[in-house]
């Protein structure tokens, strides 16, 4: 009796183990599975973007990254304010012209003066970033032979996305809109922004500084470009060109820690033009006051 308590133990305990390590591998294994389902239920989540283990790897690498030492005067703010009535008139003169805007998929090669196109850029870069990071690049694309080498890489890889990356009810819900894989307007558009978000950045000493949020801070930025871009009354079309990201990266020489996150083609448009005749919904299906 007395011997067989430790040998009794001993086997409950692997028992125990084993039936723990189990239950983790089948865990695993579920959770693996339900990676696999998300992806293939939600196929416009680009591979190349995902990167949500940045902030991770800062606690496990400490030493790779580098904090902030900067030391900031604070000084008054200057301040422009309107009478109400103004105030008033200013927002919804604003509002009209940005309900004008339209994604224009048809735009023409007439030249844009690209003094335009630096004042674009420069209001997108007075966008807020977590911390003031700051994390967004600009690649803006004149080259004809580039234009098209864009062309090419868009137009294979959206083949394969109309066709099989994409599923039926996503290709089923653009058909209003009439797209698919041929992209003319990246050869005829005389200006092709590229803007890529960077991941992390780089501090005078090599390491690496953590750009948070950057993902927002970026998609903020180009918020604002597009307002830029119809205020000066040039067209574009918001696109997301789905696992173009690291090839069209590598054709225009970024380095490894910027990630496309969206490509403008920018012009004035085509003169046989069309857009879908789309409509808004109103201000009572956008807004609740509590
Ligand atoms: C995140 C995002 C991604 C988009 N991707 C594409 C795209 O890849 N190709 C395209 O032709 N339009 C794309 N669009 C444009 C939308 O189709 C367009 O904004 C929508 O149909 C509304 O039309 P409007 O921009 O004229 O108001 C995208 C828009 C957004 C906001």
């Amino acid at each position: 009796m007395f011997f067989l308590t430790p040998v009794l133990v001993a086997v409950v305990c692997i028992l125990i183990a084993w039936i723990f390590k189990n239950a983790d591998g089948r865990s695993m294994e579920g959770r693996k599975g339900e990676n696999r389902a998300r992806a293939q239920t939600r196929p416009w989540v680009d591979e190349d973007l995902k990167d949500s283990t940045d902030l991770q790897q800062v606690e496990e690498d400490v030493d790779d990254w580098q904090e902030s030492e900067e030391n900031v005067e604070h000084i008054p703010f200057s301040h422009t304010r309107y009478p109400e009535k103004e105030m008033i008139k200013r927002s919804q003169e604003f509002y009209e012209l940005l309900n004008k805007r339209r994604s224009v998929r048809f735009i023409s090669n007439e030249q844009i003066p690209m003094e335009v196109i630096d004042n674009v850029i420069k209001s997108a870069g007075t966008a807020p970033s977590g911390a003031h990071t700051e994390p967004w690049t600009f690649v803006i694309v004149k080259d004809l032979d580039v234009k098209h080498k864009i062309r090419e890489i868009i137009e294979e890889e959206e083949e394969i996305n109309y066709l099989k990356r994409m599923g039926r009810q996503w290709v089923t819900d653009l058909k209003k809109l009439r797209t698919n894989w041929i992209k003319e307007y990246l050869d005829t558009a005389p200006v092709l922004i590229l803007i890529f978000k960077q991941v992390h950045g780089f501090a005078a000493n090599g390491k690496r500084k953590v750009h948070y949020y950057n993902e927002i801070s970026v998609s903020i930025a180009c918020g604002i470009l597009l307002a830029a871009l119809q205020n000066a009354g040039l067209v574009t079309v918001t696109t997301t060109p789905l696992n173009c990201g690291p090839r069209l990266r590598v054709l225009l020489g970024r380095p490894a820690n910027e990630k496309l996150l969206m490509l403008l083609p920018v012009g004035y448009p085509s003169q046989e033009a069309t857009v879908p005749d789309l409509i808004r919904k109103p201000l009572d299906q956008i807004m609740v006051t509590v």
